[in-house]
């Protein structure tokens, strides 16, 4: 077992000469501590890991089947350069790898004692189900459906638990709530909800792209059209925050649109072209998506 990185777990000496035990002593580190395990580090993970890092309180490591350690190094997190150790460490093991990955990653955990310990899947398309058919029903399984901003503590994340009596489960939800807003769903929910939220600031920031296309006949800098783009985002918010217990969305829009004027004529194309509905589709191709990872 190799120890990489500068936070948490110790460095260990020639794997050859310890037994299992010892090495779990010395992995197990501080009590009273949530030791949060990452199976694959990218994207998802770093966000995770980044929102959660100035906890109390809390350990972190990750086991990344391909990554240099170096570039893990740069992220400040451990890791450990085989699965068995990354278990062995940590008491909340998140399943942070692409769905057609999570098999392989399955197949390797049942070999290990998961007793006491938490799995979280944000894994898309896979059910609570599918991954008790490799792991069994006793381990506690939470399934989430996070986005990136989890990394500001800004996601919109679902949340639904195998055992939701369990107080590691209570625990978990409550962590997912210093990360954004946090929402117990139904599982058959969850493909929804991956379009709407798992998949939104994707969709939004095209959006986006296309203002910006526009932007560039101004031979604006870069930096003068984003900070320009991101007023405008944060104006948009705020009027629609301070605004949105009395009038609907179709109203704010109202209010923004005279007879004859610039954003009429700019609504008429929206509606003549059913860009709304456009982009209705684009949730459905990803819900539609979503459903079709459960048999990969
Ligand atoms: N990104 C998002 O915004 C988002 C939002 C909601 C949910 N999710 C879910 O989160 C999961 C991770 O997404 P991501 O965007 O973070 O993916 P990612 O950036 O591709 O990260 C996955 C990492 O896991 C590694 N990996 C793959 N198989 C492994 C194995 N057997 N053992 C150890 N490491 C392994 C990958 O290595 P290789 O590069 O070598 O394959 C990669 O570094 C996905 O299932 C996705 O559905 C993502």
């Amino acid at each position: 077992m190799e120890v990489k990185g500068n936070q948490g777990g110790k460095k260990s000496g020639d794997k050859k000469t310890r037994d299992k035990k010892s090495r779990r002593k010395e992995i197990k580190g501080k009590q009273g501590v949530m030791k949060h395990g990452f199976i694959g580090f990218g994207n998802l993970a770093k966000a995770i890991f980044n929102g959660l890092r100035n906890e109390k309180d809390m350990a972190f490591a990750c086991f990344d089947r391909f990554k240099k350690e170096e570039d893990i190094q740069k992220e400040g997190i451990n890791s450990y350069d085989n699965i068995e150790d990354l278990v062995l460490f940590a008491d909340t093991i998140w399943l942070t790898v692409k769905p057609q990955d999570l098999p392989d990653v399955l197949l390797d955990l049942k070999e290990f004692s998961l007793e006491g310990k938490a799995i979280i899947s944000p894994v898309a398309g896979k059910s609570i189900a599918y991954i008790e058919q490799f792991l069994g029903d006793k381990p506690l399984i939470v399934r989430i459906m996070p986005n990136l901003a989890m990394a500001y503590r800004a996601s919109v994340t679902a949340f639904h638990s195998n055992s939701p009596e369990n107080e590691q489960s209570a625990e978990i939800y409550s962590i997912l709530g210093k990360l954004g807003k946090v929402i117990s769903i139904k599982e058959n929910e969850f493909d929804l909800f991956t379009s709407i939220f798992g998949s939104g600031p994707a969709f939004i920031l095209s959006v986006i792209e296309a203002f910006k296309n526009k932007l560039q006949e101004f031979n604006l800098t870069k930096q003068v059209e984003d900070e320009l783009l991101l007023e405008l985002i944060k104006g948009t918010t705020l009027y629609f925050m301070h605004n949105r217990e009395d009038h609907t969305i179709e109203d704010l829009v109202k209010n923004i649109t005279s007879k004859g004027g610039t954003t009429r004529a700019g609504l008429d194309y929206f509606h003549a072209h059913e860009i709304g509905k456009q982009l209705e589709g684009v949730i459905e191709a990803a819900r539609v998506r979503s459903k079709s990872l459960e048999d990969i």
